[in-house]
């Protein structure tokens, strides 16, 4: 059985695993790898019991760490997390985050599939879609819309060329499956067709700069066929905030980069508020359908997953 949440310890090892929270607490500045590391402590555990995990890392996290921190390069970035997958092979575990185990990444994919299943069959959404799937990875969202929803098309847009080599090596065989390498928020980006479902689940709060992240919407709007609907993975709750950092783009491992502990001068991750998107949907001529909220489990915290359905403004 496992006891993660329920050991019993003895006092000698309740005062161990305090001390050892409390320097993970008192290193955050330095340590990139704090959500996973917190999450082997029972005191962590113990303390998410009454203040939920969201609160602190969306609310209280922020004040202190990254404080004052810059956009990253995030093809740069990408680029050396890829590399840096465990065995070298990209994999939804290795997306989900080089620290994660398997049976994390597979409760992530799991509830955020079936968070979409439910969005969009309560939709009306038909097999037989064709999808464009803003950066792809590993490709887990690829299979998805050809297995379930019998897509005839998908095209999988990517911008770190380690991923982009590694989408094109997998479905080579693939008629139906396109990989485009590139910046989804480039200024007129044109694929040369519209799709009826744009994916865009586990990306756009890593379009970290506000104008960047409009341009990306903007440029779903115009490859939206009418009648299609965007999937967005993220947040969408109230604050809008930079909550995850690190110190370096370039890095040979994961490992390396966080026992280097260098303090975290870069932002990878945005999250944005159901308001704020609210209002870029309408900038973009889009409009919000509905936000389905993924389900979450005991001390299982997984990335930011709930699901936000965009639609034309017209429909
Ligand atoms: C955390 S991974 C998620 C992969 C996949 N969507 C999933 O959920 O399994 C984010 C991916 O988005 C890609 N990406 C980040 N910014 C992008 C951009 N502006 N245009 C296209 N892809 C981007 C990254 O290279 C990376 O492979």
């Amino acid at each position: 059985m496992d006891c993660r949440g329920c050991a019993v310890l003895s006092p000698k090892r309740i005062a161990k695993d305090i001390w050892h929270t409390l320097k993970l607490v008192r290193g955050m500045r330095n340590n990139p790898n704090l959500g996973p590391e917190l999450r082997q402590s029972a005191t962590f555990r113990f303390v998410t019991r009454f203040v939920p995990y969201r609160f602190l890392r969306h609310y209280i996290y922020p004040l202190f760490a990254g404080r004052g921190s810059q956009p990253y390069d995030a093809k740069a970035f990408f680029e050396s997390y890829h590399k840096s997958a465990e065995g070298g092979e990209l994999s939804d575990g290795t997306t989900v985050s080089p620290a994660y185990d398997a049976a994390f990444a597979r409760y992530h994919y799991n509830a955020t599939e079936n968070a979409i299943i439910e969005a969009l069959t309560t939709q009306g959404t038909a097999a037989g879609c064709s999808v464009l799937d803003i950066g792809s990875g590993a490709g887990h969202w690829v299979d998805f819309y050809l297995d379930v929803f019998r897509a005839t098309h998908v095209t999988a847009a990517e911008l770190a060329e380690t991923a982009a080599a590694a989408l094109r090596e997998r479905y080579a065989g693939n008629g139906d499956v396109r990989v485009f390498q590139g910046d989804v928020s480039e200024p007129d980006l044109e694929l040369g067709r519209r799709f009826d479902i744009i994916n865009a689940v586990g990306v756009m709060f890593h379009l970290v700069r506000d104008e960047q992240w409009k341009r990306a919407i903007a440029n779903f709007a115009r490859h939206l066929n009418e009648g299609g609907v965007i999937v967005v993975g993220g947040q969408f709750g109230w604050v809008t905030r930079n909550v995850q950092f690190h110190s370096s783009d370039q890095f040979e491992s994961w490992n390396a980069l966080t026992a280097a502990r260098e303090e975290l001068t870069l932002v990878n991750k945005r999250i944005r508020s159901l308001r704020f998107w609210k209002t870029a949907a309408r900038e973009a001529g889009l409009r919000v359908i509905a936000r389905h909220k993924t389900k979450q489990a005991g001390y299982i915290y997984t990335p930011e997953n709930n699901i936000l359905l965009l639609g034309g403004r017209g429909e």
